[in-house]
């Protein structure tokens, strides 16, 4: 994700933006930029590759201050470029902004601001602020900054540098962080502690909805009402690699826990002012395309398969076209039958997966169309595809995949519902239902990971078993597949997931005293047939772990334990079911002392076949 640096005080500037941006390197980014005052002028720098090739342009000539803004970033809207990168500008080279996370309203401000005559330069959403302060300012920062953010949907963590203020940076932030550096006679801002670690260890934290004035003599938080807001001191207390991981322990669980926001970003720009739709505006698949399609494939490989076994079950659910998913590794070889008329799906969170990329090349040779869902803008993936369906999950720093498998499923959610409703196999109400149990995914994740902290030593205690099951039936099987996977790759301890019914099948022949169980049970039009399954397992004396919805107070007559999510819609659940699997996979691995974030034998991303 991107990362922000601000500095206010006496010394050379340059040197604490570029060092506080590579303390933010470990996040991911493919550009990075500064702007400064200098001389009542603000100069920017920016470059698209590492910070090396900055500090090379900067080398060139060094701007000379001791006020200014830095920025990495990690592309969301626009590919990497130079002119993409932050710090983004205003027609009149007055203003600088650098930003944190997605402005979903951009299109709209933009075409706006271009009809009051407003030039843009980049394809980012970020440079509608820039532009939106330029147009709203009458001599006060402060307040124009807040007048802005009152017109801005979506999230920010923004700061602002104006030529007419030069001794000031003012800040806002909605749903993505912000810090304020305390030094003496000194402040900085960043998106993260480790930017300003080796100056400070006192900060403010920034909550939504407060604006932050920062200027050598002291440091002013308002609301967005102007009320001046009572800051508590953060001390902390963590090392520098503690700091990068937000004080986590590890990536994996730092990213667990962001999951309730990556859903929420994932989705929310892709819903119709009303909440009423779905609408995607990226694909260039028209509407009599979808009509027509005659079969869809899924492709890809690991958890980004178990989210294609996701997709296959809602898509055809849904918008009633065949779907058949596949492991790329399999699918470009086997000679599949597909041509024009079928539509090939390619999940990939990294978007350079060999496989992955291989079958995607083999479906356009064939004829058919491909659209890419992945989390990396301009990946290869994303490049070759026909259509490209951004997850918008962050980097992804953990070998295991978390936060990206949950904005997978998103994409298989929207997918699912706008093709049904271009093709009308989905009735208004019900798209309307499934529409609001998406958008109320994000509270409902978050009010499981808050139940399951204190869960950690009754998960812990499956640590030393052998062998462990996975079962479900319907969605639940898919997500089992997903929450197997995890407990393998992480804490190495062999398990196996299995669609329940299979389980007599032979199977059960591996079930014995003390065996641990991991039963779904969200699928309620499955749910007797998942508890006959339970039973079976029960009768072989395993210890039963059940996850179903809260209020199914039936289930604990028959597992040993349960964990309870918050009831959702049955296609929705998935999003919610995974988390106390991953959860219970970290806290194994944990307990058995694996390296968590960096699992043996495996790469984060797989290019070669
Ligand atoms: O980058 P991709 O989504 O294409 O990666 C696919 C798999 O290699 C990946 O999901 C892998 O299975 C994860 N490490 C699982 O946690």
């Amino acid at each position: 994700m991107c990362g922000i640096v601000g500095y206010v005080g006496s010394k050379s500037v340059v040197p604490i933006l570029l060092d506080g941006l590579k303390k933010l390197e470990y996040r991911g980014y493919d550009s990075a930029g500064v702007a400064v005052i200098e001389k009542s002028k603000i100069l920017v720098v920016k470059s698209v590759g590492k910070i090396a090739k900055l500090e090379e342009k900067i080398d060139a000539y060094t701007p000379e201050g001791n006020i200014g803004i830095g920025h990495t970033r990690w592309a969301t809207h626009g590919r990497p470029s130079d002119i993409n990168s932050h710090p983004h500008m205003d027609c009149t080279g007055k203003f600088a902004v650098v930003h944190n996370g997605i402005i979903e309203n951009y299109l709209e401000l933009k075409e706006w601001l271009e009809s009051e005559g407003h030039e843009f330069v980049s394809e980012t959403d970020t440079e509608v602020l820039p532009h939106l302060i330029e147009h709203f300012y009458r001599g006060n920062l402060e307040e124009t900054v807040r007048e802005v953010a009152k017109k801005l949907d979506g999230s920010y963590a923004m700061v602002v540098m104006a030529k007419k203020e030069p001794g000031k940076l003012v800040a806002a932030r909605k749903d993505s962080p912000l810090v304020v550096g305390l030094g003496q006679g000194e402040y900085f801002l960043a998106s993260d502690i480790p930017a300003t670690l080796a100056h400070t260890r006192d900060n403010y934290i920034i909550n939504d909805g407060e604006i932050v004035v920062i200027t050598k003599k002291g440091i002013k938080v308002t609301d967005m009402e102007g009320h001046e807001v009572k800051k508590e001191v953060f001390h902390v207390e963590w090392d520098a690699i503690a700091a990068e991981k937000g004080g986590y322990p590890h990536f994996m669980l730092k990213e667990i826990y962001e999951q309730p926001k990556v859903i929420r970003e994932t989705f929310s720009s892709r819903l119709s002012e009303d909440n009423k739709e779905v609408i995607l505006k990226e694909l260039s698949l028209t509407p009599n395309e979808i009509k027509n399609l005659h079969n869809i494939f899924i492709v890809a490989c690991g958890t980004a398969y178990h989210a294609g076994m996701v997709g296959e079950y809602v898509i055809e659910e849904l918008a009633r076209i065949p779907v058949t998913v596949d492991i790329a590794s399999e699918f470009r070889y086997r000679k599949p039958i597909i041509g024009k008329g079928d539509l090939v799906i390619v999940i990939s969170q990294s978007g350079e997966t060999a496989d992955t990329l291989a079958a995607l090349r083999e479906s356009k040779k064939a004829g058919a169309k491909v659209l890419a869902v992945t989390n990396v803008v301009s990946s290869s993936v994303a490049r070759e595809a026909d259509d490209v369906l951004y997850t918008w999950a962050g980097p992804e720093i953990a070998v295991a995949s978390t936060k990206a498998y949950s904005t997978q499923l998103i994409a298989m959610f929207l997918i699912g519902i706008y093709f049904a409703q271009v093709r009308g196999t989905i009735d208004k109400a019900y798209a309307e239902q499934l529409i609001t149990e998406m958008r109320e995914l994000p509270d409902k994740a978050d009010t499981i990971l808050e139940d399951m902290a204190g869960l950690e030593s009754f998960l812990k205690k499956y640590a030393e078993c052998q062998n462990t099951f996975f079962i479900g039936r319907g969605l639940d099987y898919a997500v089992a597949m997903e929450g197997c996977l995890k407990l393998k790759e992480i804490s190495y301890m062999h398990a196996e997931a299995y669609a329940a019914g299979e389980l007599k099948h032979g199977t059960l022949a591996l079930i014995e005293d003390g065996v641990p169980v991991v039963a779904l049970a969200t699928q309620m039009d499955l749910y007797d047939k998942i508890v006959s399954n339970i039973k079976e397992v029960k009768a072989r004396d395993a210890q039963v772990i059940g996850v179903t919805f809260k209020g199914n107070e039936e289930l604990k007559k028959v597992v040993d334990h349960v964990v309870y999510i918050p009831k959702t819609e049955r296609l929705l659940a998935p999003v919610l079911t995974v988390i106390p699997l991953q959860l219970l996979a970290y806290h194994i691995a944990v307990a058995r002392g694996c390296d968590v974030d960096k699992p043996r034998n495996l790469a984060k991303s797989v290019t070669v076949e």
